[in-house]
């Protein structure tokens, strides 16, 4: 399968490609940052293979190979809480414009889009329904969902809007029958597990002294915002909720932005780490009732690489956190995939023989049109003479898409 990534960061779409076992070839990956490009070719380029495009503004269709698939985290500042939310007011909230221009032109037979939740808020409904308009002119069908990192496997508070969006309406037809989006799974990982033990880099990682709350009164350490206090609860952290402030255990996560803030929700995640920003201000409760921040490896474990496998060297602390805090969650993109491509392990297991031309026994269910498949595996008669809903992404309720299942916090988005 060819693939083009634009907005690529460290390449989620690759690493996810690979972790499936499912061949694919790099058509080119668009991102303007220095180390996000420096992070993708290390990882994903053979040496003198470079396929980087650079600015997707840049980008003229006409000159890039076809592709089957192509993969976009569209730049979020302006949609999300984190930043202004200017919307499209923002130069980066009209990027996504380049999307509809390269696939109007090139037609790939799928997208997966990626935003943050914000973008389905009130305030940027309006952008939303353009992005929708725009898909189904030039002859998509799209389904979307909010989907949240700890609900596949990663203890890790991150909801993002995904677009899975299908050129083929027996694609989208199949990805219905299949269930859709990949349901929730309950979480058996968390914060504690994934974190390293011990002493860890003070370059990396500082600790907040818990003894700092010495001699303060509750009641002083509201007002003066001071940031730590032990109960028996636990450790006391300043909170815009009716009482002023939560308690967090150890291995719960704890959010250090702006730590004097009085209007900030959700500073403490039960025994999940909240959403990574770019600037690595997330932390944990040790045993001993200090926090720590979180290193950059355990941010990449947090976006779903348990076993440390993206490759950083000559990347500094500060653009690993920025590069985690910007990329997709590995473990969701994966699962998506999965329901888009028609690959569950059972494919593996019956025909799975990827496009080798050996033979093969064709599991009939999964393998009728998967593109990845052998020529006569493509080729089996469709089991499916049904239409797609057309209409589906506008007629939808919000539970079906993820809205209304978490509570907007700050936090999460
Ligand atoms: C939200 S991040 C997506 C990261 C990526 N999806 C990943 O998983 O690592 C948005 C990315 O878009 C890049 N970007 C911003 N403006 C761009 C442009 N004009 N052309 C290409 N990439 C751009 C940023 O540098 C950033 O890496």
């Amino acid at each position: 399968m060819k693939i083009l990534e634009l907005f690529s960061g460290y390449g989620t779409a690759s690493f996810a490609l690979k972790q499936l076992g499912i061949p694919y070839e790099l058509v080119g990956y668009s991102d303007i940052d220095k180390y996000a490009n420096e992070c993708f070719r290390n990882n994903h380029c053979p040496v003198d293979m470079d396929r980087k495009l650079g600015d997707v503004r840049k980008i003229d269709p006409s000159n890039l190979d076809d592709f089957d698939l192509l993969t976009g985290g569209f730049p979020c500042q302006s949609f999300s809480n984190a930043g202004k939310g200017l919307g499209e007011l923002d130069a980066r909230g009209t990027l996504f414009n380049d999307i509809i221009r390269i696939a109007e032109v090139k037609k790939p037979r799928y997208m997966l889009l990626e935003n943050v939740r914000g973008l389905v808020s009130k305030k940027h409904i309006g952008t939303f329904n353009k992005i929708m308009a725009e898909l189904k002119r030039i002859g998509y069908y799209v389904d979307w969902k909010i989907l949240n990192t700890k609900d596949y496997g990663i203890p890790h508070n991150r909801e993002r809007v995904f677009f899975a969006c299908f050129r083929n309406a027996t694609d989208y037809s199949k990805f219905h029958i299949n269930g859709g989006f990949p349901e929730k799974e309950e979480l058996k990982l968390f914060l504690k597990d994934i974190i390293d033990s011990g002493e860890v880099d003070r370059d990396t990682s500082y600790c907040i002294d818990a003894n700092y709350f010495k001699g303060t009164s509750l009641k002083g350490y509201l007002e003066k915002c001071r940031r730590q206090i032990v109960f028996e609860e636990g450790l006391c952290v300043p909170n815009a909720t009716v009482k002023g402030y939560d308690f967090g255990r150890p291995g719960d996560g704890v959010n250090l932005d702006f730590p004097t803030s009085k209007t900030r929700r959700g500073r403490i995640t039960k025994k999940v780490s909240g959403a990574l920003q770019c600037n690595g201000g997330r932390g944990v409760i040790l045993d001993d009732y200090k926090i720590r921040k979180l290193t950059p490896t355990e941010c990449f474990r947090l976006q779903g690489f348990l076993n440390d496998e993206v490759i950083l060297d000559g990347i500094s602390n500060s653009q690993q956190y920025k590069l985690a805090g910007n990329g997709q969650s590995v473990n969701v993109v994966k699962k998506i995939f999965e329901k888009m491509f028609n690959c569950s392990p059972n494919l593996k297991n019956g025909c799975g023989k990827f496009l080798t031309g050996e033979s093969h026994h064709i599991g009939e269910t999964y393998c009728d049109g998967n593109p990845f498949l052998c020529e006569e595996c493509r080729n089996t008669t469709s089991f499916l003479n049904k239409t797609p809903k057309g209409e589906l992404q506008t007629q939808n309720s919000g539970s079906e898409h993820g809205l209304g299942q978490n509570k907007e916090s700050k936090d999460g988005i």
